[in-house]
């Protein structure tokens, strides 16, 4: 399918990396591409950036029908452009839009679109350690009509980011708040999806947290309000006695694709890994025995972030020495050596995009 290119007349101003913060600037340009039953997907083109003009009674603003990706573009120190593990966002993307009935994309054409999308916008891929260019595929239901079914009609569009960190802490240790009287998803739901609703629906724990002084939630599951599951924004890991202990991925927790690569590397190093239940329980008695080295959450917005305190019930533990752990000190520095190209990656994981292209 031929691409179509539309570059536009104005650009914006680029800013500092130095003042960069999460998803608050867009570039200048975006890939788009319609879905219709009788088309299929089609009509793939990179415009200017614009706003998407919409019915009020658009099936996603009412119901929810959205899917979404995030992945990043790293500039390396040669200035080459690199990408991490795209193939697994598309792939998971996938997954996302047939378990919300959305009709799947073709993996590869996407990623070509992406690539071509970040060669006309590889001056906003900014230089300094710590920013990258984020990535957001997003596709949402467009039929105008307000009874409950799924649409027949979709947009798929890709925008372009440049971040800084996720946290306002930078590399320092956040502090979550763990609740009883919330639930995120259950399984046999959607919460090991990338949709608009996962989201929409951890913002009320979200704000009590914030109010109380945490940066997150980490949520417990939705049966037995017992196991860890996921902070929301990121995968969660323990180190409890010498163990890496993540949340086992039985339906309601998301797949990070940071997170399988933190596994990876930590069975690399030879580290005892395991995926498995933990309850909130283990964790504060690990604590009180003495046991709980380190806690740090994996996302791709979120990288590899720290926990420094945790609060559930009334209780309230302050993990290793409030500085970061060598453990989520080793493995942020492993992953992002990679990902900025200064270390090989496992086959696979990187694709350059030459800027001189
Ligand atoms: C990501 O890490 O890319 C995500 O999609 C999480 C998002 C809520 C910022």
């Amino acid at each position: 399918m031929k691409l179509k290119i539309q570059k536009t007349e104005t650009l914006k101003p680029r800013p500092k990396d130095s003042e960069l913060s999460f998803g608050t600037l867009f570039t200048d340009h975006m890939f788009n591409m319609d879905y219709h039953p009788d088309k299929g997907w089609h009509n793939p083109r990179i415009d200017p950036y614009h706003a998407i003009e919409m019915d009020p009674s658009t099936m996603v603003l009412h119901y929810g029908q959205a899917i979404f990706e995030g992945l990043k573009a790293y500039r390396t120190e040669s200035g080459d452009i690199q990408l991490f593990r795209p193939r697994e966002n598309f792939k998971r993307f996938n997954q996302s839009a047939r378990v919300m009935c959305i009709p799947e994309i073709d993996e590869d054409l996407a990623l070509d679109a992406l690539k071509q999308l970040l060669i006309i916008e590889k001056e906003w891929v900014p230089h300094s350690l710590g920013t990258s260019l984020y990535i957001r595929p997003t596709i949402i239901a467009m039929d105008p009509f307000l009874g409950v079914r799924a649409s027949h009609t979709y947009r798929f569009f890709i925008i372009l980011s440049p971040v800084g960190a996720y946290y306002s802490e930078g590399f320092n240790p956040v502090k979550i708040w763990v609740t009883k009287d919330h639930v995120r998803a259950v399984r046999g739901g959607v919460g090991y999806v990338k949709t608009a609703g996962n989201y929409a629906a951890s913002l009320f724990a979200g704000e009590l947290a914030s109010k109380n002084g945490y940066t997150q939630v980490l949520w417990l599951d939705g049966v037995d309000l017992k196991y860890v599951e996921e902070v929301g924004s990121m995968n969660i890991f323990f180190l409890i006695d010498d163990e890496l202990i993540t949340p086992n991925l039985q339906g309601s927790i998301l797949p990070g694709i940071t997170r399988d690569s933190i596994i990876n590397l930590a069975k690399v190093w030879n580290m005892k890994v395991s995926e498995r239940r933990i309850s909130i329980d283990e964790v504060f008695e690990a604590h009180s025995a003495g046991k709980l080295q380190e806690i740090f959450g994996t996302g791709t917005a979120a990288v590899v972030s720290p926990v420094g305190v945790i609060k559930y019930e009334d209780k309230i533990i302050h993990i290793g020495t409030g500085e970061v752990g060598p453990v989520a000190n080793k493995f942020f520095a492993a992953l992002t050596d990679i990902q900025y190209g200064m270390k090989d990656a496992p086959e696979g994981w990187i694709e350059t995009i030459a800027p001189s292209l």
